[in-house]
């Protein structure tokens, strides 16, 4: 192995949850040592492109209990409530030292922080940087990391294999992409802060990087990924790229219309009661699709969508709270938000699953190993996650994982050097045999395809039994096509053909864990919406879904939820 850097902890992604937890980490033991490695650079991170905001208690129309009874009704009851309590305290602290640190969060005329609504809350309680939200707060943590000498970056390097001493997680082996050299990272402690896998599915928010790769890692070592089955359809992409356009614009009054010109939130009854467009996302995404279906969406060279009107905000409000939102729908959809609807229909957005963790980050099997932000399943989230609670989430779990990595790592021992030394080598020497691999004639780019397609067909928006198993054995069948791949490219600089096969293989892993996942749950919760068990049934499904890996097929488990002060109640706006 080309070289081998040795640090206290190492976080993997470079994302505001891997940003937040480096920083903590230097900030409470002064001295330690922390890599951050990412397999792009830290700007380029998905944080970057959230765009409405992140969700915090700061009015005084509102408090802690309205914040963590909203999440636990969002989770459709699935949320564990000591996690939810924990993090509606913290999230205020969090947004606060984000302003301190120079985030630019928009103001009220009286200098107070401005909040906007947002899908599924009670108040005003998003905070927001016009609709940059993910630049400004990602710039601000990056640039604020940069104070600490001790955090040392590893910038495009794509980490392949978590190092393993017995049980112990104590470092990772990655490709250095420009060089095309393995290295190892050892620490005594790894927190994972890779982010999602929305580019397991064909349609959706998520930028190319967002591959699943710090669950596949986990779980490849026997971590069971959970809740993965609910998976996050945002209700307005724009219809062909899947580009987000913010719910911001309903918090900010934008209307849902269909083809008949009726607000059809308002005039159809689809469980949002009055909240209309600002109910969850679950709803909103539920409702466009029996619009569609039922005749009323609009057609498109991409098919059918419904409008997000937004024409009676008039242009000053828009350029001054929505101006990407102008700019996105002019660029990407040819229209102009001030003057015309914008068009929209659901995408996948986020993954409400992820690595087991406990309220402390901490991966459930696998000691020394932590995770934090979408690549984790802490539970915060449960079916379905609230609009907004994703940046504070990373920011409160990945400060906590950053402060127990560094915890952990002082009080155990460093792994056996030699021993990783020879895993690390091991794993150079199966990443250098995929230079120019000959396989049976396989493409990477015709695998890719056929999973999305299979996974849109069986884990959407609505699912069924025989469509949920039709995936499962479709994505079977590619992983054993997968092993056929031929690679051409034999160079080591900036080799992206190996870079996309391991992205695939991750992504498949994903694929797997979420359609068995989602096969197995008999009831609608959340995002999981069955046509074919249309009701929540607490008495046999209110746990989560643990699922493991075996190399025969994967296997499932179930954990039960940490209920607390709110009882499980029909779900209804
Ligand atoms: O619509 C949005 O701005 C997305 C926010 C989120 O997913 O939290």
């Amino acid at each position: 192995m080309a070289e081998l850097h040795r640090h206290d902890i190492v976080i993997v992604g470079g994302g505001a949850a891997g940003l937040r937890a480096a920083i903590a980490a230097v900030k409470a033991r002064p001295g330690s040592s922390v890599a951050l490695v990412s397999k792009v650079y830290p700007m380029r991170s998905h944080t970057v492109s959230a765009e409405g905001g992140a969700a915090a208690v700061a009015r005084a129309d509102d408090n802690l209990e309205m914040h963590g009874y909203d999440t636990v009704k969002g989770s459709d009851f699935l949320g564990d409530q000591d996690v939810i309590q924990a993090f509606v305290e913290e999230a205020p602290r969090e947004l606060t030292q984000l302003e301190h640190w120079g985030c630019p969060w928009s103001r009220n005329e009286d200098g107070t922080v401005a909040t906007r609504a947002f899908g599924g809350m009670t108040t005003k309680r998003t905070w927001y940087a016009a609709d940059k939200v993910g630049f400004h707060l990602l710039h601000t943590l990056f640039q604020t990391s940069m104070q600490y000498g001790d955090i040392v970056r590893y910038d495009e390097v794509f980490v392949s294999k978590l190092l393993m001493d017995g049980n112990e997680c104590r470092g990772v082996a990655g490709l250095d992409v420009r060089t095309g050299e393995m290295m190892g990272v050892l620490g005594r402690a790894v927190i994972l802060a890779t982010g999602g896998a929305g580019k397991v599915w064909p349609f959706t928010t998520n930028g190319n990087i967002k591959t699943g790769d710090g669950m596949a890692l986990a779980y490849r070592e026997g971590v069971p990924m959970k809740d993965m089955e609910f998976v996050q359809y945002h209700p307005t992409g724009l219809p062909g790229t899947g580009i987000l356009i913010t719910e911001a614009t309903r918090g900010e009054g934008g209307h849902l219309i269909n083809s008949e010109g009726e607000r059809f939130l308002i005039t159809r009854d689809y469980g949002v009661g009055t909240k209309a467009e600002l109910g969850p996302r679950d709803m909103i995404s539920r409702a466009e699709v029996q619009e569609i279906e039922a005749g009323r969406g609009i057609d498109s060279q991409y098919g059918q969508h419904v409008h997000l009107d937004l024409t009676h905000l008039g242009e000053e409000k828009i350029m001054k709270r929505l101006p990407m939102v102008r700019e996105l729908s002019k660029i990407y959809a040819g229209v102009d938000p001030v003057y015309e609807p914008i068009p929209i229909r659901p995408v996948v957005h986020y993954m409400m699953g992820g690595v087991d963790v406990d309220i402390d980050g901490f991966a459930d099997g696998v000691d020394g190993l932590l995770a934090a932000g979408e690549v984790a399943c802490v539970s915060l989230n449960g079916a379905n996650r609230l609009g907004s609670n994703s940046l504070t989430e990373c920011l409160v779990f990945g400060a906590r994982s950053g402060v127990k990595a560094v915890e952990y790592a002082k009080g155990t021992s460093d792994g056996d050097d030699a021993a990783l030394a020879r895993m690390g080598e091991e794993e150079q020497a199966r990443i250098d045999a995929l230079r120019g691999k000959q396989g049976g004639g396989e493409k990477i780019a015709a695998i890719r395809t056929d999973m999305q397609s299979a996974m849109e067909s069986g884990c959407g928006v609505y699912r069924e039994e025989a469509s949920m198993q039709q995936t499962v054995r479709d994505i079977a069948a590619l992983k054993q096509r997968f092993e056929g791949v031929t690679l051409e490219d034999k160079s080591k600089v900036f080799n992206t053909e190996i870079i996309a096969y391991l992205e695939l293989e991750n992504m498949l892993d994903v694929a797997e864990s979420v359609s068995s996942s989602a096969a197995s749950r008999n009831e609608s919760r959340g995002a999981h919406t069955r046509k074919d068990a249309t009701a929540r049934d607490d008495v046999n499904w209110l746990h989560h879904t643990l699922c493991y890996y075996d190399p025969a097929g994967p296997r499932l488990d179930k954990k039960d939820v940490t209920l607390g002060r709110w009882e499980p109640e029909e779900r209804k706006y």
